[in-house]
């Protein structure tokens, strides 16, 4: 039987992990690293699947990432290792010009041949791949001639837990190249980066990790999780408008005064990769198409309302009533998908409006914020269908145990529930989700720092 204390996922200590990083990538390459670079993991206070439809999305980093400790080469060569053991398959081996879009016909794509879709290394192959493309345009991330690095891996973020360890790999992976491949990072060694890094360079950064994983990786991304990785900021939730990529960051502290925000982690692993994101990505966008809208942001005003929603899934209703399908895909879910939207981009909008101090008069801000999520978390359900017996059973058991609300994080089908509760109601609650499952565990959600150089 596990103690309580086992629940809880500790972030670890960074100089720690740094230092036993180090003498591992000494032990495994045979030279010493020339640095180490975090990227974090994220919680999501709402916007799920609205981040591709241009809608709001209000991320925090974690304290949990991942850290990447490299050295450059100069063959050309991209040489990858990971201490995960769940994932680690040795030394992955690939020649850094070899990478590309996976649908780019004929494209050697790396020299280990037929690499799953989603392997772990591919993450780190599109971060290079992503930053030689931006690099092309953009003379402060131009990736010096025959650059290759060795390169190793650790994370304190459970791997598919929902809480975004792949944009933290990504991320994580295109500051090492930019430190040690570019004329910005030459310049500027070490943890002089992080000053040297402007909030447009990171915006670039984020936007080339979207490519990373959307071409190279094959997944379909849609921002939010590269946006929060790259550009939060610690003690704040980022306002994320995804129609510019724009980000406002929030103060959080009336909501988390007397209140603490915890991720359980399900220990049920979600593959971002897998069809069925896509699948539920794709009623949406043909219900965004019968509607005749580019983005589905662009079917509410500026200052959504429920009476918004309500109009355009009558104007969806009228637009279908002849039809068979939408697109091919069947219009019930259809409808759904595009009320999950919808709806989501209300609750996000609402949520903007309190942390912004826009909305004045709210006394309870609170229990509003644990009722919004608690509703974000049913259209997860309901309407998005995206959630799972054990997210459902943690959102109910939270709610039982007196939190203030919980939903489902990230992109469904596995990953983590963020629960808003008084730290008083801890004991009970982290007592309660062990009888669930035994592979739950806990993570403190304490709004941190963007991706770094050590
Ligand atoms: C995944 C994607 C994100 C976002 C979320 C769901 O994490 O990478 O872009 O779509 O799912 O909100």
């Amino acid at each position: 039987m596990r103690t309580s204390d086992a629940v809880w996922l500790a972030p670890g200590e960074p100089q720690e992990i740094q230092s036993d990083l180090a003498s591992r990538f000494h032990e495994e390459y045979g030279r010493p690293a020339s640095g180490t670079w975090f990227a974090p993991g994220r919680a999501n206070l709402n916007g799920e699947h609205i981040d591709f439809h241009a809608g709001r999305c209000l991320p925090m980093a974690l304290a949990h990432g991942t850290y990447v400790a490299a050295a450059p080469r100069e063959d050309g060569l991209l040489r990858l290792r990971t201490l995960d053991a769940s994932l680690d398959d040795g030394v992955t081996t690939v020649f850094a010009d070899q990478i590309g879009p996976r649908a780019q016909a004929g494209f050697a794509g790396t020299i280990e041949e037929d690499e799953p879709t989603g392997h772990w290394s591919q993450y780190v192959h599109g971060a290079l791949w992503a930053l030689r493309e931006l690099g092309a345009a953009q003379p402060d991330f131009h990736v010096t001639e025959g650059f290759g690095a060795d390169v190793l891996v650790v994370s304190t973020l459970p791997i598919g837990g929902g809480l975004s360890s792949s944009a933290a790999l990504e991320c994580a992976s295109i500051l090492a190249f930019v430190a040690l491949g570019t004329p910005l990072g030459l310049a500027n060694p070490l943890d002089d980066l992080n000053a040297a890094l402007t909030r447009e360079h990171r915006k670039q950064l984020a936007a080339a990790c979207v490519r990373a994983e959307v071409e190279v990786v094959g997944a379909g991304t849609g921002g939010l999780d590269q946006t929060a990785a790259m550009r939060a900021r610690a003690g704040k939730v980022l306002s994320l408008d995804c129609r510019d990529f724009n980000v406002q960051p929030l103060d959080i502290g009336c909501i988390l005064r007397g209140y603490r925000l915890i991720a359980v982690d399900t220990g049920q692993a979600h593959r971002l990769a897998d069809g069925q994101f896509s699948d539920r990505r794709a009623d949406a966008e043909a219900a965004a198409q019968l509607l005749g809208f580019d983005r589905l942001r662009d079917a509410l005003p500026e200052k959504p309302r429920k009476a918004d929603v309500l109009h355009v899934l009558e104007e969806f209703d009228r637009l279908a009533e002849q039809l068979e399908s939408v697109a091919g895909r069947d219009i019930e879910a259809c409808r759904r998908r595009l009320r999950h939207a919808l709806t989501e981009m209300v609750r996000s909008e609402k949520l903007h409006h309190l942390l912004s101090g826009e909305a004045y008069g709210v006394r309870h801000i609170t229990s509003t914020v644990g009722d919004i999520l608690t509703a974000g978390h049913m259209s997860m359900r309901d309407d998005a269908e995206v959630s799972f017996t054990v997210a459902d059973l943690v959102v109910e058991t939270a709610l039982a145990q007196g939190a203030e609300g919980a939903r489902l994080i990230g992109g469904g089908f596995g990953g983590s529930v963020l629960v808003l509760i008084a730290p008083a109601g801890l004991p009970r609650l982290t007592a309660a989700l062990e009888k669930i499952s035994r592979n739950i565990r806990l993570i403190d959600v304490a709004p941190s720092a963007a991706a770094h150089a050590l």
